[in-house]
């Protein structure tokens, strides 16, 4: 039975994703009420810049009063895609405080304060939906919390932020430059409205946040994910990668303790063997692992940013919400009953490539590999290559050392040591190295 009086939605934002949201309601909007069971409404979006022209968009909807459009109290559902901390936090809330149900697009404030957002929604009766706000267009979070919710995830691995994906395999198969690659992924729309969310780590960080907080039911903030991003990634270390059959990826990877105590969440980049399925996943899409006890291994792939990809998930979270409120129901909420404490990154045990420059000359080997002996870290391969010095003179080589698994802490300490060798000339590149 189709319901005549529509849903109220309110559109907070109408870029990129706002956009393709505001355009799929209106050309699906038959598919989506009769998905529903009720006409969705755009009864308002609210905007930066009035004047803008946008398309297909009744002027007469378009606001710079984003409070007063959620305050409205006739409104049904808020999406919020405008991204930030503030007003974000505050419009969401006041959403809910007025009758509201919201969908968010928004890993960097549910990474940061997502407590705030799920106590206010619980405390309201009503729903908070993000499926957008990880790896694009990927059904990724739902399953996790639904289709999982019986399992127990171990772990969580994967490439979540498109813009660095499609910087990498640009440097990576065309040679392009970091600079060139970067403004082609901010055209095509994948890119944050400051690009150093998704270059430093920040994004893939607020996102395995995220997944580790649904994964393993405990609270996961931003600050307890380790981060590095791929600024220091150099083209030598594409080409080092290359030559050991492997490619350089910025991976997301979220880990339950062997003693199932505590958990892990890193971002870095990580050398991964040409023959890992996660190696050919190419420009801006996105693939995540999940490792769950009886399940086994799943794997989730798709694009995972962009205007139309991410509208998608978004649209999907409308109507799960709508369908919600008609039923006078709510979706399940924040599930973080098992406290687990997140542990440091020195307590992550992987494997390492490390290149020094070292002096070519008689027992300088013997020398480093007593350090990592030391240190208890196993070496699996070592590979020298003399070269001329700044002089054009021999007496140089480069070392490059993989390491079987050790601890984190194990590596930093065995680095430190090194640099204070006298024949150990420079510590060229350290990257991890995962998926074996
Ligand atoms: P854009 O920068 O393209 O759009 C932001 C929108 O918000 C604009 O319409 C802007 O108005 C509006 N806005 C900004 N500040 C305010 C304010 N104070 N009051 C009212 N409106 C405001 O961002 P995206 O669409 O790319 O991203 C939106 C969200 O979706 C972010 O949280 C992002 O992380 C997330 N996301 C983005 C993806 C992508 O591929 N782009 C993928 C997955 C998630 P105006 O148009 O006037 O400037
Ligand atoms: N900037 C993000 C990315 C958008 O490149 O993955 C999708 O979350």
């Amino acid at each position: 039975m189709m319901r005549t009086r529509p849903l109220k939605v309110a559109l907070l934002g109408c870029g990129v994703v706002g956009s393709e949201v505001a355009r799929i309601m209106t050309t699906h909007a038959d598919d989506l009420a009769a998905r529903i069971g009720a006409p969705l409404e755009l009864a308002g979006v609210a905007v930066r810049r009035p004047s803008k022209v946008r398309e297909g968009i009744d002027p007469a909807l378009i606001t710079t009063d984003a409070t007063a459009l959620v305050k409205r109290g006739d409104i049904d559902v808020v999406v919020e895609v405008i991204g930030g901390i503030e007003p974000a936090r505050t419009l969401i809330t006041t959403a809910f405080e007025h009758g509201a149900s919201v969908v968010s697009a928004n890993k960097a404030l549910l990474a940061e304060d997502g407590a705030t957002l799920f106590a206010a929604a619980e405390k309201h009766g009503k729903d908070l939906y993000y499926e957008a706000a990880v790896a694009g267009a990927i059904p990724l979070l739902r399953p996790l919390r639904e289709s999982l919710a019986g399992d127990k995830v171990n772990r969580v691995l994967g490439i979540v932020n498109g813009t660095t994906n499609f910087i990498l395999d640009r440097m990576d198969s065309s040679g392009a430059g970091y600079s060139e690659a970067l403004d082609e992924a901010t055209a095509l729309g994948y890119a944050e409205a400051d690009p150093t969310a998704d270059v430093e780590g920040f994004d893939a960080a607020a996102k395995a946040a995220i997944l580790a907080g649904i994964a393993f039911h405990t609270r996961v903030r931003l600050d307890d994910v380790h981060r590095e991003g791929l600024t220091e990634v150099t083209s030598a270390d594409i080409a080092s990668a290359r030559r050991m059959g492997c490619t350089v990826k910025l991976l997301a990877i979220c880990e339950r303790a062997a003693d199932g105590k505590s958990v892990t969440a890193r971002v870095h980049p990580a050398m991964i063997p040409l023959s890992h399925p996660l190696a050919s996943v190419r420009e801006a899409y996105n693939a995540v692992f999940v490792e769950a006890e009886a399940a086994g291994q799943l794997m989730f792939y798709g694009p995972g940013a962009g205007g139309a990809p991410t509208a998608s998930a978004v649209l999907g979270d409308l109507v799960a919400v709508c369908r919600n409120r008609l039923g006078e129901s709510t979706g399940p909420g924040e599930s973080a009953y098992t406290r687990l404490p997140v542990s440091s990154m020195a307590e992550v045990v992987t494997r390492y490539h490390i290149s020094l420059d070292v002096a070519d000359k008689p027992g300088v080997l013997a020398q480093v590999a007593t350090v990592f002996a030391e240190h208890d870290v196993s070496i699996d391969t070592v590979r020298q290559q003399g070269r001329l010095d700044s002089e054009g003179l021999g007496g140089e080589a480069s070392l490059v050392v993989v390491t079987h698994r050790a601890p984190d802490a194990a590596l930093s300490g065995t680095v430190e040591a090194l640099r204070k060798l006298d024949t150990v000339r420079g510590v060229a590149s350290i990257m991890r190295v995962e998926g074996e």
